[in-house]
């Protein structure tokens, strides 16, 4: 499997970001004011994946550096490009720019019939430890995980 090429977005990445958005979700979605503003916000780490036909994948991050704890905010690959290995690598990433801003936790949700994301979460290490009902737009329930991240995790540190 190639590794996938890793970088901060910028303001040029908006309309593949609000594309790639409406490709890989059905609902729950930013919009194009939501990205706009995670562009530009110092405590939002953007980072994407390319390819030669564009936008593959995304990774959203916030940081808190008065709680040490980041979160995942999205995270979306490409229909055209999955099972590739960019979501795992995007996510290698955000837990290696989360310790990189002092954070000791990376959070995330999911919905509870996102198996996929689960699973992906789960072999990267990330636990559950709480469920929300109704978190979702459609009354879906969010299941929670975390995972400590360290100095190991920034030795992964991919982007270009
Ligand atoms: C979930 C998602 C991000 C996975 O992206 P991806 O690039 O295809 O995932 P990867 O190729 O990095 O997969 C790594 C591992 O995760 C697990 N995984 C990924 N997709 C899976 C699927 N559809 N079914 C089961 N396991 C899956 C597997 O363990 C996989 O390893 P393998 O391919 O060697 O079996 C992608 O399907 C997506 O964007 N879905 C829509 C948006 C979404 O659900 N985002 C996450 C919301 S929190």
């Amino acid at each position: 499997m190639t590794v996938p090429y890793l970088r901060e977005a910028s303001s040029a990445d908006l309309p593949a970001l609000v594309d790639l958005e409406n490709a890989a979700f059905a609902g729950d979605r930013l919009s194009r004011r939501d990205w706009r503003h995670l562009l530009t916000s110092p405590s939002a780490l953007v980072i994407v994946s390319d390819d030669d036909a564009g936008l593959t994948g995304c990774s959203v991050v916030l940081t808190n550096r008065r709680t040490a704890v980041a979160r995942l905010y999205s995270l979306a690959v490409a229909p055209r490009a999955r099972r590739r290995g960019i979501a795992q690598a995007l996510l290698q990433q955000a837990m290696a720019s989360s310790a990189g801003t002092g954070a000791h936790l990376l959070r995330l949700e999911t919905r509870s019939d996102n198996l996929a994301a689960q699973a992906l979460f789960s072999r990267l290490g990330f636990q559950p430890f709480r469920r929300v009902a109704n978190y979702y737009e459609d009354g879906t329930e969010a299941i929670r995980f975390q995972r400590l991240v360290d100095r190991d995790c920034l030795r992964q540190s991919a982007l270009q």
